[in-house]
């Protein structure tokens, strides 16, 4: 936790505490479209100069947490200016919202989601998007709930909690590392299907190995066996372009403060119709909370909460619509495909599929021998490259659109200068 001497003290934080700092913010214009196929370095080089990471830092970490580029954190500041001035227009407004459809925050996230208004939901995280499915998926005791052995705590833990107290059952198939094709994923599903099972909870985008699931596919499968379908896409908005109502599942989750670089405090529950919402209890409630004609906006009823946030979610869609979620999709996957090519070279195991269907902008290796929290250590400390993983050996490689090769170079420098002070290569 930073304490609040050195928040203050840092350069960053004291230009941005101000209107000035927040004018400021907006004063490096985003580069032209047109760029992209001129000189597509300087393009992206433009991009990573509206973000506030300094230009010696190396962040291979946006799985835990994205880092709000300039236009946001300008909605953000210029929202609490204009809001906390308490001179909103209508007698009955005030600076909170979770107690109105807010439709204009909720319409552009649905549509660049690929989904309908009435079919979303934004909340302030993902957890608390998977604690409204797994609490309040209509369920008996007995029903099972299978779910993947790679779900994030915050996906695994509702089911759990559910379990102890209701009586439930969680049932986990094994995510093969990697899995060789979508078919391989479907067949461990298919298996462990059993007549009891109500729901398939998964990750799009696992947050253990980066691997993309076939969510298309899963959720046919588990419509073909009359079981309700329900993903945890954390990593999905802002990473690859998601089509909702496409992909045909039941319930979907995700966070925008990872991949979309909207504001800490942001996350969506989807409910694909009324037949399903029919299925969910709210978990948190207030007035509105059992009215069936507003849709997935009485999941939304959820008490005070910050206007900004979503004013910066707004700011967020409209750079993400801005740069393309196409460019932006295979940016990630090209830099993904690269650091991956850069660690087999080096002997690493991969824990990426080698199936381009099922990979997205996270390269995952195991690397026997090497400590990971270790690496990580000094790789922060000592060099400020920021990577995660998971203990004893697997790296977590995340690969944003405003990252370099020469970024992805210098981290494969260092690791390879790790290796050798330990003897290892
Ligand atoms: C797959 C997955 N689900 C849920 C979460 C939790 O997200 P949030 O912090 O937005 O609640 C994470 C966070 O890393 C995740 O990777």
């Amino acid at each position: 936790m930073l304490d609040r001497r050195s928040f203050l003290g840092s350069a960053a934080a004291a230009s941005i505490a101000t209107p000035l700092g927040a004018e400021a913010l907006s004063s490096l214009p985003l580069p032209a479209s047109d760029m992209f196929g001129k000189d597509p370095d300087g393009y992206w080089k433009a991009l990573r100069g509206q973000f506030l990471i300094p230009t010696d830092v190396v962040n291979l970490n946006v799985g835990t947490v994205g880092s709000s580029p300039r236009p946001v954190l300008k909605a953000i500041f210029d929202g609490f200016m204009d809001t906390e001035r308490m001179t909103q227009a209508r007698s009955e407004d005030y600076p909170i919202w979770g107690y109105g459809p807010w439709e204009e925050y909720r319409a552009p996230f649905a549509a660049f989601m690929g989904a309908r208004t009435e079919q979303m939901a934004i909340l302030r995280n993902c957890t608390e998007a998977n604690s409204y499915v797994a609490n309040g998926f209509d369920m008996k005791p007995g029903d099972e709930v299978l779910i993947s052995d790679e779900e994030h705590g915050s996906g695994e833990m509702p089911w759990m909690l559910r379990q102890r107290r209701y009586g439930v059952v969680v049932k986990k198939f094994a995510l093969p590392k990697p899995p060789k094709n979508a078919a391989e994923i479907l067949n461990r599903i298919n298996e462990a299907i059993t007549p009891r099972t109500r729901i398939i909870f998964v990750s799009h985008i696992s947050t253990a190995t980066g691997v993309v699931l076939p969510a298309k596919e899963i959720a046919a499968l588990a419509r073909s066996k009359g079981i309700v379908s329900a993903f945890d896409g954390a990593h999905a908005p802002g990473m690859i372009k998601v089509d909702l109502n496409d992909i045909g599942c039941d319930i979907y989750t995700g966070s925008m403060h990872k991949w979309l670089f909207a504001t800490k405090g942001t996350g969506f529950l989807y409910l694909r119709d009324k037949s399903v919402m029919d299925r969910v209890w709210n978990t948190i409630a207030t007035g509105g909370y059992d009215d069936p004609t507003r849709m997935a906006d009485r999941y939304m009823q959820i008490g005070s909460s910050c206007i900004p946030t979503l004013m910066g979610l707004n700011a967020a869609i409209a750079l993400a619509d801005q740069i393309g979620m196409d460019r932006i999709e295979a940016r990630g996957r090209m830099l993904a495909d690269y650091i991956h090519a850069g660690m087999m070279e080096r002997g690493a195991e991969s824990w990426t599929s080698p199936d381009p269907y099922l990979r997205g902008a996270i390269a995952t290796v195991n690397v026997p021998g090497v400590q990971r929290m270790e690496l990580q250590d000094w790789l922060w400390t000592n060099h400020k490259v920021r990577i995660r993983g998971g203990n004893p050996s697997k790296l977590r490689l995340a690969t944003p659109y405003f990252m370099s090769k020469a970024d992805i170079d210098r981290f494969l420098g260092l690791y390879d200068q790790f290796r050798r002070t330990k003897g290892l290569a």
